[in-house]
């Protein structure tokens, strides 16, 4: 009786729980596993530019030293180099259409608006059903403003979306200068979706030995105040659908997405905690909550508390954030 199914750049989903990017949607055991305990869609391992690829020694000194590196990163350095990444995921795209019956997203993680998106072409024609595009714009990087940084994801943008007849959907992190106006701005380009947010790796070091040491590669359960925020805000300002990452382990995160506006969550780190089981289980809080509720589908309640809809807008402004300080004693 209770209808999870959504729509997501186009695409029919049986429910809002998509696998993330991420080394467990990178085999084809993996994607029909996932498949099989219950998730909608899976947004494959990004394949990286080419030139990354060939520069990968010197970016990652570069990235260290700048203080910041993505998960994604840190994992695929940790690959012997693939003799044809290519071929490899085009392959993976073509097997994994014929394996399951869930959406394939591709995902390219990309710096640059002219070497690569020729790929985007050869991704669509593999049978793609969307493109992801996790656009790679260093905030630690001195020598480039913050309009360099914002022009990157236009030019991608126009550039793949003129290639290609799939959606495109673009994952940002949560380091853009006026987020608000940004995300806004996207989401009025040809783009279907925009994931809030991808995640950064942040290093740490020991105070005993000054050695630097590896920072959690997963999120926690807290970080995900940060996109339900921005969830909240933008949704129903935004000419496209919203997806909530970061931070999603377990079905109240999912539920408090879809209230917030999200269309649907995107989760990578359950599921390296959890395994995929946790898909199952997050599925069943999400209908459990909604049985309770009396809610038969996900548009009865899809965006209730977001802040254009909110009896409260103030509590996602800055007043809130004075009152609530204010309160606090000791
Ligand atoms: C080990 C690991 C590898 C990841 N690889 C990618 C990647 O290749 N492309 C990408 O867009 N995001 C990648 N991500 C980010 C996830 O897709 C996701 O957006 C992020 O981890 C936040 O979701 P979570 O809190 O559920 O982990 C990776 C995350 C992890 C933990």
């Amino acid at each position: 009786m209770t209808n999870l199914a959504t729509s997501y750049m186009g695409l029919k989903l049986k429910n809002p729980i998509i696998a993330a990017s991420s080394g467990l949607t990178n085999s084809l055991e993996n994607i029909k596993a996932i498949e099989t305990n219950g998730a909608a869609a899976v947004v494959l391992k990004s394949l990286f530019e080419e030139e990354i690829i060939m520069e990968a020694q010197d970016n990652m000194n570069k990235m260290q030293s700048s203080g910041f590196i993505y998960p994604e990163t840190i994992e695929y350095f940790d690959f012997d180099e693939m003799e044809d990444p290519v071929a490899n995921y085009l392959k993976l795209i073509t097997d994994a259409k014929k394996a399951v019956s869930i959406p394939i997203i591709a995902s390219v993680n990309c710096v640059t608006a002219d070497k690569w998106p020729d790929f985007a072409k050869r991704i669509q024609d593999a049978g793609a059903d969307a493109i992801e595009l996790n656009i790679f714009a260093l905030p630690s990087d001195f020598s480039r403003s913050a309009e360099e940084n914002e022009k990157l994801y236009f030019d991608i943008i126009t550039q793949v979306t003129s290639m290609v007849k799939i959606p495109v959907g673009v994952k940002i992190s949560p380091y853009n200068a006026s987020l608000g106006s940004f995300i806004k701005r996207l989401s009025e380009t040809p783009i279907k979706s925009i994931v809030l947010f991808n995640r950064f790796y942040n290093p740490d070091f020991d105070i005993n030995t000054l050695e630097y040491t590896g920072g959690s590669v997963f999120s926690s359960a807290g970080d995900f105040a940060m996109p339900l925020r921005w969830v909240a805000i933008m949704a129903e300002r935004v000419s496209c659908d919203l997806a909530a990452s970061t931070g999603v382990h377990d079905g109240n995160a999912v539920v408090k997405s879809l209230l917030a506006g999200a269309t649907v969550t995107q989760i990578a780190s359950t599921l390296y905690r959890n395994g995929f089981e946790q898909i199952a289980l997050m599925l069943k809080q999400v209908e459990d909550w909604m049985t309770e509720m009396g809610y038969k589908s996900i548009d009865e309640f899809k965006g209730k508390m977001s802040q254009a809809k909110s009896y409260d807008p103030a509590a996602f402004e800055r007043v809130q954030f004075m009152k609530h300080f204010k309160d606090l004693k000791r």
